[in-house]
């Protein structure tokens, strides 16, 4: 069978010589990128807040030639170019095949993608209700039911942002049949939920680089594992004040 794997790698370009004591080739993340092997499904970047995910994310969108602040390829509303240097440095590895759809989602940039959507009037192609008229997470689940195909390359910055948990495993069921028919997802998250697609690359952003991990083995799962097991006595735990000797 013929692989759709579109990415297959990405790394720091050998020839160029970044400023390795400035943002954002300061990040571990980025300074120790080494080679990012993508998964041919589903691979996931995860990481404390500030690790540097969406950085790295944005900076593949825009070498891909995605609107950085989101949307497909067909998007070119100007915005303020607020986004870093760091996909000018990548080099990126990609597969013979081309996709034949894609889609860069900022979580923090969907009501700006909402207007340009029903501006050029293609707001019938995810729902038949304007996604201004929707909720966050309705509108997410919209677009990813409706508009996003398979053989389609998806690079998603913390979708789980709009979703309840039942919606998160509906957002996975939808990923899975995405996936049976081609498409390639790049996903930074927080979401164990999410994180739990079997077969899955999952890649932690630390301050040693970027490691990859077993499912069981990340931070995410722990946290919320032991959590989950005994939630009072978590609490209790965690809100207990020393006393006085
Ligand atoms: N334009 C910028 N100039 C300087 N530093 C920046 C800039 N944008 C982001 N940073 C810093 O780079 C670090 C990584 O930011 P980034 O947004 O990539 O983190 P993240 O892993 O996506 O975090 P979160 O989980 O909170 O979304 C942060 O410390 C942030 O303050
Ligand atoms: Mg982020």
């Amino acid at each position: 069978m013929i692989s759709y794997q579109f990415l297959i790698d990405a790394q720091l370009h050998p020839d160029k010589k970044p400023d390795f004591s400035a943002y954002p080739f300061c990040l571990p993340a980025v300074r120790h990128l080494g080679r990012l092997e993508f998964d041919p499904a589903v691979t996931f970047i995860v990481g404390e807040n500030g690790s540097g995910k969406s950085t790295l994310l944005e900076a593949l969108a825009v070498a891909l030639g995605y609107n950085a602040e989101g949307g497909g390829k067909n998007f070119g509303f100007a915005t303020r170019a607020s986004h870093s240097c760091l996909h000018e440095y990548l080099r990126i590895a990609r597969g013979v095949r081309m996709p034949k759809d894609g889609y860069f989602l900022r979580a923090e940039s969907f009501f700006n993608l909402a207007t340009t959507i029903e501006d050029l009037d293609v707001g019938g192609a995810y729902s038949d209700r304007s996604l201004h008229e929707q909720s966050h997470g309705e509108s997410f689940m919209a677009l990813l039911q409706n508009r996003f195909r398979g053989k389609g390359l998806y690079i998603l910055d913390e979708p789980e942002a709009a979703l309840s948990p039942r919606r998160q495993l509906a957002a996975l069921a939808r990923i899975h049949e995405l996936v049976q028919e081609g498409a390639q997802f790049v996903i930074a998250t927080h979401s164990p939920i999410l994180m739990s697609y079997p077969e899955a690359s999952i890649f932690v952003c630390s301050p040693e680089g970027i490691r990859q991990r077993a499912y069981e083995d990340t931070e995410h799962y722990e946290v919320m594992h032991d959590f989950m097991a005994n939630p009072r006595g978590a609490i209790r735990k965690l809100l207990e004040t020393p006393k006085e000797p």
